[in-house]
């Protein structure tokens, strides 16, 4: 295998070159190449300055994250590198492109010099994969930019732009064109003898009174947030460390924080859900090399609030939209919504002026169908019905150019079904977004069974362009989400019945990390929405024979307590202020009174927690047994992005498995036992009980 650090000399400059696709992680062959190389070049006389540079797409964008998991982060320290580096006696420059993040920016921090091109980033994300930085980023960046903006930096995890980073005294020039050039043009600049190796290790840091209250501070707001990382306080601390204590005593804390941070359950969750999100894009069965479709305009039907959500993923990445609705009202009402939703991001400085009207140029709207002529992607975001849909499909099957791939922005229909309406079902699929379209990340792939691979792969490919994380689902009731989240709303409902109130119940969720729980959930979509899919799934025959499932919805449906739009839904609303309602106390009990179901006061978080969560892990092993989710991480990704679960729990199935197999069939046995198994709520999924009995687990099936 090649080297994946070389360094040449080119007259009396030593040029370093790291290459170790695909984003030069600094794995371990990585560090032992630095270290074999900068011990030469500091013993080579023939060479008096340092220029280092990374092939491909960009500057190493961080520690090798699966290192974490399967080897020595720190064998072959990079502290130790670093201070080779930086006790060189040669100056060294770091030539940046691309991403220098995390122990990639921390080599580049630890270099006396650093250049960048306009468009590279660069930024310490560890927080977002539960990580201190753990190579002098919590101390270098704290003497060369500042207290407060260095826990900006390390605190959002939000990279930032070279020129950016340069007004932060991050960077020291922005650069165009050949980086080796411009690092040669850099170095002829450079004052023989003067601050030929600055090392950031030994700037002071600024006045120690404005730096300790600014830590005080961000100790404050962290106490103030209860869903902050635990990596986030270590991280404060760390800084804490920079300012009180000498550089090599600040370094030997951060590495104390980084290994217990390494070894923390927060950090293998999301490092899961890192490599999770990267896998689901990997589909199995896909002939090698299928041909994409080139997408260059899109085309969406409905400008309902749907329709005009998605519309905007793809001007947003300046592709041209054309939207169509079927009455001139509703038409100007939807491109209104879209103007003025960008109306509000320019009002918060997020978007320019030029901006809003480039996108804007992009959409056309459209009352004929025939406008979708030339689109290669026609997504229908109609009512939510059969048979409107397939009319609408029938109609886009005779219209859509040869090879145009049509989308169904279904939640729960039989995408096979609406696939033959079409008279052309290899090009249809499913793309069920989720409300509201543009924010949300999650995008469920849903693949009919005459779905043809080009339109796959190239609806997958068009996912990530618009900044979506895409999951491919089988074709079942609800797909993967809203299966799930069946059982999971059932508990939810039934412990209502049984005593809980509405927000008994959420907050054990919102204790457990859900963004939302059930029912502040259900009100902001909609109770009418709930329970007409509930009430379209029963006439289809499709309900458990159970005549109390679900009867909490259906009855504040037909009570006309909508939600949070009525007023009045699961609480009772002032503004946007949910506030317990003591008449939804009333119906829940007439309810359990008329099904026989025992009120109890009872009713302990942990049991909320368990009762809602383990259907969801069961539902989850049934769609993984039925193929319908290709892998456990895949639901993981569902559930993390697009349903609230909490990413450091890692999904449902990485919790399954930090919880045991074992203790959930338990678990599941007791309230089978306890609460009555005569619908099968409790039946155990295959999967889960074979797992379990070979002391298996989802991350190995
Ligand atoms: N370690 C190992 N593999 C990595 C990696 C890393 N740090 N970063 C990316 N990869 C892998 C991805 O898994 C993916 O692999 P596959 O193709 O096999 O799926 C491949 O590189 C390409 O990654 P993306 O698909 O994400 O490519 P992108 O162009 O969309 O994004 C990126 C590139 C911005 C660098 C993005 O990958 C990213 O944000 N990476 C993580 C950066 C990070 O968090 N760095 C900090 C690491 S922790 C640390 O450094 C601790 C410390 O202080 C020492």
């Amino acid at each position: 295998m090649s080297r994946p650090v070389t360094w040449r000399k080119d007259d009396g400059l030593a040029v370093v070159t790291i290459d170790n696709p695909p984003v030069n992680a600094l794995s371990m062959a990585v560090r032992q190449g630095l270290l074999d190389v900068f011990r030469q070049i500091r013993d080579d006389p023939a060479t008096h300055a340092v220029a280092l540079l990374c092939a491909g797409r960009t500057f190493v964008a961080g520690a090798d994250i699966r290192e974490f998991s399967e080897g020595d982060p720190v064998a072959v320290d990079p502290n130790g590198i670093f201070d080779l580096i930086e006790h060189l006696g040669k100056p060294v420059l770091a030539t940046i492109h691309g991403t220098a993040l995390g122990g990639g920016f921390e080599l580049a921090l630890a270099s006396h010099y650093r250049i960048a091109l306009a468009n590279a980033r660069v930024g310490l994300p560890e927080i977002t994969l539960g990580l201190v930085p753990g190579a002098g980023g919590t101390q270098r960046s704290v003497r060369l930019m500042g207290v407060r903006p260095a826990l900006e930096l390390m605190l959002s995890g939000t990279p930032i732009a070279a020129p950016e980073a340069m007004k932060k005294g991050l960077i020291d020039e922005i650069v165009e064109g050949d980086l080796l050039a411009a690092a040669k043009a850099f170095f002829s600049r450079l004052p023989a003898g003067g601050e030929a190796t600055r090392r950031a290790s030994e700037r002071p840091i600024g006045d120690a009174e404005t730096a300790l209250a600014d830590i005080e501070s961000a100790r404050q707001e962290l106490l103030g947030k209860s869903r902050a990382p635990l990596a986030a306080a270590r991280i404060v601390d760390c800084v804490s460390a920079a300012v009180s204590q000498s550089f090599a005593q600040g370094l030997e804390f951060e590495r104390h924080q980084f290994l217990a941070s390494v070894r923390s359950p927060e950090s293998a969750a999301l490092r899961h859900i890192f490599f999770a999100e990267r896998e689901a894009a990997r589909i199995p069965g896909l002939p090698e090399g299928v041909q994409k479709h080139p997408v260059a305009k899109v085309g969406v039907i409905g400008a309902g609030t749907m329709g005009g959500g998605i519309a905007m993923n793809f001007i947003n990445v300046g592709i041209p939209v054309v939207l169509i609705d079927m009455g001139q009202e509703a038409l100007d009402r939807g491109l209104g919504i879209i103007r003025r939703n960008y109306e509000t991001t320019l009002a918060k400085g997020k978007l320019t002026r030029e901006q809003l009207d480039a996108r804007m140029a992009l959409l056309t709207g459209a009352l004929q169908y025939g406008d979708v002529a030339d689109c290669d992607l026609v997504i229908e975001a109609v009512f939510e019905n059969m048979s409107i849909k397939k009319e609408v499909l029938g109609k886009l099957g005779g219209l859509c150019k040869p090879d145009a791939i049509i989308a169904t922005n279904t939640s729960s229909l039989d995408v096979d079904e609406l696939a033959l309406a079409t008279g052309r079902p290899q090009d249809v699929l499913g793309m069920h977004f989720f409300s509201p379209a543009n924010v949300m990340r999650l995008l469920e792939v849903v693949r009919g069974r005459q779905t043809s691979p080009a339109a796959l792969a190239t609806v997958m490919a068009l996912a990530k362009r618009i900044g979506k994380v895409a999951v491919v689902s089988g074709v079942c009731y609800g797909f993967i989400g809203n299966r799930m989240l069946e059982g999971y709303l059932r508990e939810a409902e039934l412990l209502l019945m049984e005593g809980a109130t509405p927000a008994q119940v959420d907050q054990a969720l919102e204790a457990f990390g859900m963004a939302m729980g059930p029912h502040r959930m259900m009100d902001l979509a909609g109770v009418d929405v709930g329970a007409k899919v509930l009430i379209e799934r029963g006439k289809a025959g499709g309900l458990p024979a159970d005549p109390a499932y679900r009867s909490v919805i259906q009855t504040l449906h037909q009570l006309g307590r909508n939600g949070q739009k009525a007023g009045v839904g699961y609480y009772r609303y002032e503004g946007r202020k949910a506030v317990s309602d003591p008449v939804v106390d009333d119906i829940c009990a007439g309810l359990a009174a008329r099904y026989g179901i025992a009120r109890r006061s009872d009713i302990a978080a942990g049991e909320i927690v368990r009762r809602c969560l383990y259907p969801l892990i069961n539902e989850g092993a049934k769609t993984l047994e039925e193929g319908i989710a290709y892998r456990a991480s895949d639901i993981d990704v569902v559930w993390t992005s697009g349903y609230g679960f909490p990413a450091r729990l890692g999904g449902p199935m990485h919790q399954a498995d930090v919880i045991g197999l074992a203790a959930i069939l338990e678990g599941m046995a007791v309230f089978a036992r306890r609460y009555g198994n005569q619908y099968g709520y409790w039946e155990p999924a295959a999967l889960l009980q074979k797992l379990a009995a070979s002391g298996q687990r989802f991350a190995d099936y």
